[in-house]
């Protein structure tokens, strides 16, 4: 009696890829990443890992957020999470640009560097710089006793566990969970949103991985729109405000597994340019997940399709008839609070990527030309 077996696919755990792996493992991540900080009444965040004083948090005055890749788009969430939550401006760099546009860094100034694997070259030049100008430095982190981990003055860990495929997901969602938790930490402590309103946050974001869950079930769904997605050369993704962020790292993962050239575009951006690339049957991805933005992001939608796009929504739960009308395919989202959302918008992304690198016979996992760890500058 034989039995064909190696590592890789042990490890693979009955899945085809890493990648579809690790974004199933999302809802563990989630509850990982939210584990032992939240207090036992539910109303506050604790980050006993955060060595600041109360007294230092309040003479914050500005953040950076410097970080790479798909660790960029999860800090542009945690800029919006951030200025919305604590009322703090944050500005928000890719970290081989920061160094060499003489950022304005002072003592005041707390830099938060986001990294997964905590080796990337870039972001740690990003952070001895802001070391050396003084700034405090806060890590996101998947990857206890990483060099970003170990020279930073605090670091959050994501607990997303190990993370295979070039095309991070599990990662990028936990970063997402580490600046939630983060932004209410920073709220709590400034005052800038009362107790009540810091309860049903985290009320909501518990709810994060069934809602996840929830999506895993309608796979099959979004299989079927990449196979068509995939027999095409450009595509556009859309959104504003943080469906904007969102949509950034959905053209990504899309680019980076598939080979599919996409673009992201702040919604109502387009028409300043960028509309005239819009013919006959040019997928258009489009977020309309932002309650105060619909309107506005409809009337986008509009745009695109009276040129002749073809526009999948990604909707909230309950407003599918509403925005219906104005497209071809739609693709629900479970309910939670706007804040929240990109935890569960990006998750129809990643498999669209997915199914669509698979589709066109790539090797999802490892993609030309990319590496999972980039430690030269
Ligand atoms: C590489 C990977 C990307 C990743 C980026 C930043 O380019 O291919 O997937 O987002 O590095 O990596 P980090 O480990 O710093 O998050």
């Amino acid at each position: 009696f034989h039995v064909d077996w190696d590592l890789t696919t042990a490890e693979k755990a009955g899945f085809d890829h890493f990648m579809l792996k690790e974004i199933y493992e999302q809802p563990k991540a989630y509850r990982d990443t939210m584990m032992g900080r939240i207090s036992a009444d539910g109303r506050s965040v604790e980050l006993k890992e955060i060595g600041m004083t109360p007294e230092q948090i309040r003479g914050i005055r500005n953040v950076h957020i410097v970080a790479c890749g798909t660790a960029y788009h999860a800090g542009m969430v945690g800029k919006s999470l951030i200025e919305s939550l604590a009322r703090i401006p944050v500005e928000i760099d890719v970290a081989s640009e920061y160094r060499y546009r003489s950022p304005i860094i002072t003592p005041e100034t707390l830099v938060i560097v986001v990294s997964q694997s905590g080796e990337t070259a870039d972001t740690l030049a990003a952070l001895r710089e802001a070391k050396r100008c003084g700034a405090r430095v806060l890590a996101i982190t998947n990857v206890v006793g990483s060099s970003v981990s170990r020279e930073a003055n605090d670091v959050i860990i994501t607990q997303a566990g190990p993370e295979i495929a070039v095309a991070s997901t599990k990662a990028y969602t936990s970063q997402l969970i580490a600046f939630m938790l983060y932004g209410l930490f920073l709220a709590d402590t400034l005052g800038t949103r009362d107790k009540d309103w810091i309860a049903d946050v985290l009320v909501a974001m518990q709810k994060l991985p069934e809602q996840v869950e929830s999506i895993l079930e309608r796979a099959q769904v979004l299989k079927q729109v990449a196979e068509s997605l995939a027999k095409h050369d450009n595509l556009f993704f859309i959104g504003r405000g943080i469906d904007f962020a969102v949509a950034q790292e959905g053209s990504l993962k899309l680019k980076e597994i598939s080979y599919i050239h996409s673009e992201a575009y702040p919604a109502g951006e387009l028409k300043h340019g960028t509309l005239a690339l819009i013919e006959e049957g040019i997928p258009v991805i489009a977020l309309i997940t932002q309650e105060d933005l619909y309107e506005k992001t409809l009337s986008n939608i509009k745009e695109v399709k009276a040129r002749g796009a073809h526009v999948l929504g990604l909707v909230n739960e309950g407003t599918e008839v509403e925005v219906g009308k104005s497209i071809d395919e739609l693709f629900a989202i479970p309910r939670t609070l706007p804040l929240l959302s990109p935890a569960l918008s990006v998750v129809p992304l990643q498999l669209l990527a997915y199914y669509a690198s698979l589709a066109r016979g790539n090797d999802v996992d490892k993609p030309r030309n990319l590496a999972k760890s980039v430690t030269v500058e």
